[in-house]
């Protein structure tokens, strides 16, 4: 009821009015595109392209996530992007498929969404983003031009050029442009057709104007459209993507400082924030960062300087900073409980961020592990993300409602920031619980309304309330 409720706030809040906005513009010249890779990107492309007039065809080669896609399940949480799918399938705008080929011997235009995940040693793994080079270069019927959305390292496109071209034995022309995504899981829906920036690579003026063509309704909205060099792209989403890193891992060892002087972080992210050069976002302190994009990139972008042989030494502090960071908030809750063995902790959240059911790289897992390793008896909750934790965990002891995630639990710990979390009744929560510890690692709760119910409240890089 209370997931339903936020998911209600958020679509009336944020996605609909922008949705509204857009649908009432109308494309000069609607194209049929292909998408290879319906994940978090590729079906948020898709559908979005769909809304905003164009005839969209997703591909994938999971079977079961095109079959659901068919049935008109959404793989995926993202807001707003379930109507989005259903609106444009019901106008024939939208269409699924697993037969990559065919998707591609009709289309003009294609864009390759696949996953470039972290290798053992670290690296982009580029093989889906070659895979489906080739099955384009061995399909090009007719001249295509193909936009690249997957996250990939320096020099990268100039290779999927070289492979395309490589299959391509009838030697039809095709261009290739990098058009990076910049979408926030939680709110790509929002993002995609409300951007900060687009950002456009290629390597001459017809393929720059033809991506402006196909995403115009989006720029009318006001965003700006960048258009550079292939590599100056790829450096833009490397470089973007590292620095937003840097600015979690300053803020979080500033937190530390805060701690151990009596300063409050919070405070002090406001101060730093209202000056425009520095600017308020990203300067959260918490468990660290996780997800699908942040570690990984991090790790990536650092390879791929190391064979130009450049040290991106701040990235690097930044990477081993974040690469502790759990240990360090955790070392510092056991030390406030005595010990975690054989303790009762209550974790909330489970997704990466809120309004996701994204769990990879999740700092929540990461709290989880170290909790488990310390013999605690782990029980948590995540309003949306438990089917996907439970995928890398199978072990996990979940909570079938909130609430029932404190009975008799010893301590607390918010490791999500989920809207939802910040409603609790802490008096409620004091009859059901044992212990008398919140341990919140994204500042969401209000101090005061916790301690007054009995607890004692500690956030990150604030004084601790005790009861
Ligand atoms: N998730 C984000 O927030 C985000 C934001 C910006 C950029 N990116 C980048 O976009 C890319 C995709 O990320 P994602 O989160 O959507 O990944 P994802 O894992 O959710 O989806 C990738 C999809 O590609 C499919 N796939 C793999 N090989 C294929 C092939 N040869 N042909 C067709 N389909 C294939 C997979 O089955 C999967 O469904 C990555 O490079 C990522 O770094 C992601």
């Amino acid at each position: 009821m209370q997931s339903q409720l936020l998911r209600l706030t958020v679509l009336l809040t944020f996605i609909l009015p922008n949705l509204q906005n857009l649908s009432a513009k109308e494309l000069e010249n609607p194209r049929a595109i292909t998408v290879i890779g319906t994940g978090y990107v590729g079906l948020v492309l898709g559908s979005c392209l769909a809304e905003i007039g164009h005839q969209v065809t997703c591909c994938d080669v999971d079977s079961r996530k095109i079959s659901s896609l068919e049935r008109g399940e959404i793989p995926i949480y993202e807001e707003g992007l379930e109507d989005l799918v259903h609106n444009n399938t019901i106008k024939n705008r939208l269409f699924f498929t697993t037969s990559l080929k065919n998707a591609v011997l009709e289309s003009d235009i294609i864009f390759i969404t696949v996953g470039t995940p972290e290798t053992l040693s670290g690296e982009a793994n580029l093989d889906y983003v070659f895979s489906a080079a080739q099955l384009i270069g061995e399909n090009l019927n007719r001249t295509k031009t193909v936009f690249v959305k997957s996250t990939v390292p320096m020099g990268t496109i100039i290779k999927i050029k070289e492979v395309i071209q490589a299959h391509n034995s009838a030697n039809v022309p095709f261009s290739i442009g990098y058009a990076p995504e910049f979408l926030r899981e939680g709110t790509s829906v929002s993002d995609f057709m409300h951007p900060d920036r687009v950002v456009i690579g290629v390597e001459n003026t017809e393929t720059s104007q033809l991506f402006t063509e196909i995403v115009q309704p989006i720029l009318d909205d006001g965003a700006k459209i960048l258009t550079t060099s292939i590599a100056s792209a790829e450096m833009i989403k490397y470089a973007s993507n590292s620095f937003l890193a840097v600015k979690i891992s300053f803020i979080n060892e500033i937190a530390d400082f805060c701690e151990k002087i009596g300063a409050d972080v919070e405070e002090v992210a406001l101060g730093m924030g209202l000056d425009k050069r520095i600017g308020q976002s990203f300067l959260k302190p918490g468990p660290g960062y996780g997800g699908s994009c942040f570690p990984k990139d991090t790790l990536a972008f650092l390879k791929s300087a190391d064979k130009n042989s450049i040290h991106l030494s701040i990235i690097d502090a930044a990477v081993q900073s974040n690469n502790t960071r759990c240990e360090k908030i955790l070392t510092r809750m056991e030390k406030t409980l005595g010990t975690f063995q054989g303790k009762k902790i209550a974790v909330l959240g489970l997704a990466f961020k809120e309004n996701t059911d994204d769990v990879r790289e999740s700092p929540s897992l990461k709290i989880i592990d170290y909790l488990v390793q310390k013999k605690a008896y782990v029980k948590s909750y995540d309003p949306i993300a438990t089917q996907n934790a439970l995928k890398f965990y199978p072990e996990l002891n979940i909570a079938r409602t909130l609430y029932e995630a404190f009975e008799d639990c010893d301590a607390i710990i918010v490791a999500t920031p989920w809207n939802l979390f910040t409603q609790i009744d802490w008096q409620i929560v004091k009859q059901i619980c044992r212990g008398s510890f919140v341990f919140d690692t994204r500042n969401i709760l209000c101090p005061m309304e916790v301690k007054n119910a009995g607890f004692s409240y500690m956030g990150i890089g604030k004084k601790p309330l005790m009861e």
